[in-house]
């Protein structure tokens, strides 16, 4: 159970694009600014390393001192615990640490809702995986750092990634909600309770 809530929150910290998201060639050029089919392919490099991983393109399109916060990852990975890792900090500090924290990933839909970038990055997205019972939604910054010894002109040097970790730890069954038999909660009534909700 642990190592495929790992598994699925290793998934998390990026994984996106989908089957009809276009793939644009990379390209090797000496601008300062980043096009935006460079951005697609920051993007795309992010999800072919979740959805089809290998060390190999890890090295290609991460720098070595790459990062990775996620609080909503770290949940996943603790279970909802507030251990083994502290919320608040960093998730994968180094390509090495996202390396071995990747392993082998089940299939997992993913779709990209949107793409923004600036010229120098960050990329950023907002995912959705439709999975069951409860659909996940996602927003990730990719910055990046310019590269020019290697095939990607732009690599992945840090990762902010935050999505709806509750609906995940459901899915996982980790967290089992009281619902009745058409959704609501069985717990009182849905309005009022979210009066005492945070406000952001
Ligand atoms: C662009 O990059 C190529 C290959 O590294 C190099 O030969 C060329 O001098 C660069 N041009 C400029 C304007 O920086
Ligand atoms: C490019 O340069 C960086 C920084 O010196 C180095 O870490 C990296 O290994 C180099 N990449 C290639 C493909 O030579
Ligand atoms: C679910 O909530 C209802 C209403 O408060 C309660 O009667 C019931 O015992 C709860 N079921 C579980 C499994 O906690």
């Amino acid at each position: 159970m642990r190592s495929s809530i790992v598994a699925a929150a290793a998934f998390a910290i990026g994984a996106i694009a989908g089957p009809t998201y276009p793939y644009f060639q990379k390209r090797d050029c000496n601008d300062t600014c980043m096009t935006v089919d460079q951005a697609t392919v920051v993007a795309n490099n992010f999800q072919t390393l979740i959805a089809s991983y290998s060390d190999a393109l890890a090295e290609q399109v991460l720098t070595v001192d790459f990062q990775d916060y996620s609080d909503s990852v770290t949940e996943l990975i603790n279970s909802g615990c507030t251990g083994p890792q502290a919320l608040g900090s960093v998730t994968f500090d180094g390509r090495a640490a996202f390396e071995s924290g990747q392993g082998s990933q089940p299939a997992i839909p993913f779709e990209i809702l949107n793409m923004w970038y600036a010229c120098t990055g960050p990329v950023v997205i907002r995912w959705r995986s439709a999975q069951s019972p409860e659909i996940i939604t996602g927003n990730i910054v990719l910055e990046t750092e310019r590269s020019t010894n290697g095939s990607e002109p732009w690599l992945i040097s840090t990762v902010y990634s935050e999505f709806n970790s509750g609906a995940w730890l459901v899915n996982l069954g980790v967290f089992v909600p009281n619902c009745t038999a058409d959704g609501d909660s069985a717990v009182g009534a849905v309005g009022k309770r979210a009066l005492n909700m945070p406000r952001f």
